[in-house]
């Protein structure tokens, strides 16, 4: 008699053939992202893995209604939805998946910045509305990237891609950083946070949302950019306080922001729905094909691993560590 496959939880929708891997060594449950957090928990009871979207919080309560999970795969590369702490003290080890989310994001961080700065959007609207009368020398003239001070706050993976791209479009590259994953790209400068803010025209926040990060961007931090400097956001909502932002963007205090996260999703801050100068997306980073196919492969192959007794290829929390008993 073969023994029965394991469960897996796995959120959905997801690529085509993203979870393949997993679907020959496991029973697949798809939960699709509507399924509100009840039936989540509800569907938990015998699974030995889940891998959870960003918009699930995996707490103390969710891993104690799961018993038997032994993974978690989380189908992104921020963490901030996890409590590690109990992941650790049940044992569960969680995973992640970093690097192959890196191109796609700092391709979007850069090209919002270009499309903030050249006012894009803007320009988009206009034309849709009937407004665009022809060309003018000084009709919605907007900045170029290069000759400009590029600050990079945290450079870490997605950080340093962001730096070589838009060292590439003739920036000059600052940056603000506590986790450092490989040398800085060429020429560039580290700075403190407040003299970066101080000194860059563009601001590009790609910390992950920690304790210590939440509202890292707050008025006081606003307050030391130029007048004339863009924020731009890729990272968590947290890490920017948006009623500060809305502020500051209202009161003309800097000259504008990209962002693609916000603090409460999908709700985005009333104030900055009407705030000039802002150019806003809805958490698309990491959203190109190849990405989100290659996120969900990585995810499978954590789990896969687990199940097979091995090490997962990126693992965030094991709990087989030495300090995972203390
Ligand atoms: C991540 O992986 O953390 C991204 O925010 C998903 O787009």
């Amino acid at each position: 008699m073969t023994a029965a496959l394991p469960v897996v939880v796995v959120r959905t929708p997801v690529p085509e053939g993203a979870y393949d891997a997993l679907a020959a060594v496991a029973t697949l449950r798809p939960l699709p992202v509507e399924v509100p957090r009840a039936g989540l928990l509800a569907a938990l009871g015998e699974a030995a893995g889940l891998v959870a979207f960003l918009t699930d919080r995996v707490d103390a309560e969710l891993l104690a209604a799961g018993p038997r999970l032994r993974v978690v795969a989380n189908y992104a590369v921020g963490v901030n939805n996890i409590d590690m702490a109990a992941a650790r003290a049940r044992g569960v080890w969680i995973t992640n998946t970093p690097d192959v989310l890196t191109e796609a994001t700092a391709e979007l961080a850069v090209g919002a910045t270009i499309a903030l700065l050249r006012r894009f959007a803007e320009g988009e609207r206009e034309l849709r509305a009937g407004r665009f009368g022809g060309w003018t020398p000084t009709y919605l003239v907007g900045e170029g990237l290069a000759g400009k001070t590029f600050g990079v706050v945290g450079l870490g993976r997605i950080g340093q891609a962001v730096a070589v791209r838009a060292a590439a479009f003739g920036a000059r590259i600052v940056y603000a950083t506590s986790d450092e994953v490989g040398p800085p790209p060429a020429g560039a400068r580290r700075l403190t946070l407040d003299e970066l803010l101080a000194t860059s025209d563009v601001v590009s926040l790609h910390v992950p949302l920690t304790p210590e990060t939440r509202h890292l961007i707050d008025a006081r931090a606003l307050a030391r950019m130029k007048p004339s400097a863009y924020l731009v956001n890729t990272s968590r909502g947290p890490v920017v306080d948006e009623a500060a932002l809305a502020r500051a963007l209202h009161e003309h205090r800097i000259a504008g922001a990209a962002i693609d996260v916000y603090e409460e999703e999908p709700r985005v801050h009333p104030e900055l729905l009407t705030a000039p100068a802002a150019l806003l997306l809805p958490h698309l980073g990491s959203n190109t094909s190849t990405a989100r196919l290659a996120m969900g492969t990585l995810a499978a192959r954590n789990v896969v691993a687990v199940l097979r007794g091995e090490r997962p290829p990126t693992p965030v929390v094991d709990p087989t560590a030495p300090a995972a008993r203390s």
